[in-house]
């Protein structure tokens, strides 16, 4: 492996926007910058991330263009499946990963990512990939709204793990999935994460802006876009929220409850 630098904070508002602010002389490739607490951590869709101090890592990592813009989304992949993998090395827990960029046990949620950029997105410039790992909190401190979905190692693989043993797994994984994309190995890289997400073939649903759709989910196409099929149509979503269908059953059934 490559030696890593690595800034350790204390306390940040988010390690992807300390990452895209530093000047450019402080900029390299595979930096990393993690932090104890983040008081303003960022999430998909313009989302919060909760990352309340030692209950987790939340790290970020500076990762050079290689392709064009339309093949960033392998870099989501990237950081997911080293997500995914370093998790399954240090807590012998088995992990699937949920598009767009979400890794699971136990069918809930313990990790997401969040690939950011300045500007324009070209070869050759900056790309920050944020994930955030939930190691160790209690399910009783996730907000009511994310509870039901999410959950931490802790909870979901019985013990937490060692920060540190899964912070050097997550470097390895990191640079071996990286250097995938370096070298281009698309086709990998999709199999790879088509492999490790076990939703295929089970009817799901896509919360976007302005509408919902359910079908069954088919695949993964060139451009990272789920595969759903509806009818006799396959349609290919490229944004939303991916909600399983244990997921809204239990929501069904509880709301038959309280009638
Ligand atoms: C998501 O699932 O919505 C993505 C969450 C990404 C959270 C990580 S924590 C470290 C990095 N810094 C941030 O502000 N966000 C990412």
């Amino acid at each position: 492996m490559t030696e890593k630098k690595v800034i350790f904070l204390e306390s940040v508002d988010s390690t992807n926007r300390y990452v895209l602010d530093l000047p450019d002389e402080q900029k390299s490739q595979g930096l990393v910058v993690r932090a104890e607490e983040q008081t303003a951590g960022r999430g998909r869709l313009g989302r919060r991330w909760a990352s309340p101090r030692g209950k987790g890592l939340w790290l970020s990592v500076l990762w050079r263009q290689v392709w064009p813009a339309e093949k960033n989304y392998l870099l989501t992949f990237a950081a997911a499946l080293a997500t995914a993998r370093a998790v399954e090395e240090v807590t012998l827990c088995q992990t699937e990963v949920k598009w767009p960029n979400d890794v699971l046990v136990g069918r809930k949620k313990v990790a997401g990512i969040l690939l950011e950029q300045r500007g324009s997105s070209e070869p050759g410039r900056w790309l920050v990939a944020g994930i955030g790992i939930n190691v160790s909190q209690q399910q009783a401190e996730f907000s009511e709204a994310y509870r039901q979905h999410a959950t931490s190692l802790r909870e979901a693989c019985r013990d937490a793990p060692e920060k540190e043993k899964l912070f050097q797994a997550l470097l390895a994984q990191l640079d071996f999935f990286y250097d995938l994309y370096r070298v281009g190995k698309e086709e990998t890289l999709r199999s790879f994460f088509v492999e490790s997400s076990n939703i295929w073939g089970e009817r799901v649903r896509i919360r976007q802006a302005n509408r919902l759709l359910e079908g069954s989910a088919s695949g993964i196409d060139e451009r990272g876009g789920l595969l759903v099929r509806t009818g006799e149509k396959e349609v290919a979503v490229y944004a939303g929220d991916l909600i399983l269908q244990e997921w809204w059953a239990e929501k069904e059934e509880k709301a038959l409850e309280n009638q």
